[in-house]
């Protein structure tokens, strides 16, 4: 086994974009597939693309709990090298007009679905001595306070990247030391099917391709880099933010701070 060449991996969303470029980067390096999304004939291309490797489809939906269960189960009962966790969907909206409905498809796809495959596929890594777990975060993950833009609304959205960022760093310093690889992979705007599917056309912005995403987080992992930026050129930005964030986290104490008294 070996993170650097996996030879096998579980892809969640790999019926398009991102997640469809992992499998065939991956498959290509001769890495045996387990494709998770809702469309089956999708994944049934995937196996038709890359004869070279088993490539096995596993049809579900993240965001109900029969299909969660599923790919739980094979998280925890495959030999996984590689787990991306990629799957996704957003709602850029006022958070005051999105529906219950769509709030809850949004944590239950971006948190819960990858909070619970990490943990189900981790113990196995770890007992094995390696593996790597892909968090697809974005950008958008330090861009809280950013500007709204042309954007309506994407507080709920913001906050689901921000939590895949923080849960990396923090699985990675509990099992990086026992060989377990954590990245947050945080790609700015991608050309794929993403905003089309909720009706935006992005096509006039500047986009990198799924490629060049997925050809940097394999390059990433091999660097080892807990965060994964492929459209940051200045890595010290990346690293003055966390330093900041530890700075401030050690800095704290039980006294209250002089501006509160
Ligand atoms: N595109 C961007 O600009 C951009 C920027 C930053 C981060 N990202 C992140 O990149 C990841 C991949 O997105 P993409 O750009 O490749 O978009 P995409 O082409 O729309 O792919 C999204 C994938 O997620 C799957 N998915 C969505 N909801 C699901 C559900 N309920 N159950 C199972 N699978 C589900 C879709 O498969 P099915 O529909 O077949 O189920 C599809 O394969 C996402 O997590 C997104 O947050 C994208």
């Amino acid at each position: 086994m070996s993170t650097d060449r996996p030879g096998l991996a579980l892809i969640t969303g790999a019926s398009s974009g991102i997640g469809r470029e992992f499998a065939l980067q991956l498959g290509r390096e001769g890495c045996d597939l387990i494709v998770a999304g809702r469309r089956r004939e999708r994944l049934q291309d995937l196996v038709e693309r890359l004869p070279e490797v088993a490539v096995r489809p596993l049809v579900g939906d993240l965001g109900a709990q029969g299909g969660l269960a599923a790919i739980v189960a094979a998280c925890a009962g495959e030999p996984l090298d590689l787990l991306v966790n990629n799957a996704g969907v957003s709602h850029y909206m006022s958070f005051l007009d999105l529906p219950p409905e769509k709030l809850t498809e949004v944590l239950q796809v971006k948190v819960v679905a990858p909070t619970s495959l990490a943990h189900a596929a981790a113990p196995g890594m770890v007992a094995r001595g390696g593996g790597a777990i892909v968090n697809v975060a974005g950008m958008l993950a330090f861009g809280g306070a950013a500007p709204l833009g042309p954007a309506p609304g994407r507080a709920a959205d913001v906050s689901t990247l921000a939590d895949l960022v923080a849960f990396s760093q923090a699985l990675h310093e509990e099992f990086g030391a026992r060989g377990l690889r954590v990245q947050a992979l945080c790609p700015g705007i991608v050309a794929t099917e993403f905003h089309e599917r909720q009706g935006m056309d992005l096509s006039a912005f500047p986009r990198m391709s799924a490629h060049e995403v997925v050809a940097a987080s394999l390059k990433g992992l091999r660097l080892e880099e807990v965060v994964c930026a492929p459209g940051v050129p200045r890595r010290q930005l990346l690293d003055d933010v966390f330093a900041a964030n530890l700075a401030a986290f050690g800095e704290q104490s039980p006294e209250l701070a002089p501006r509160y008294r």
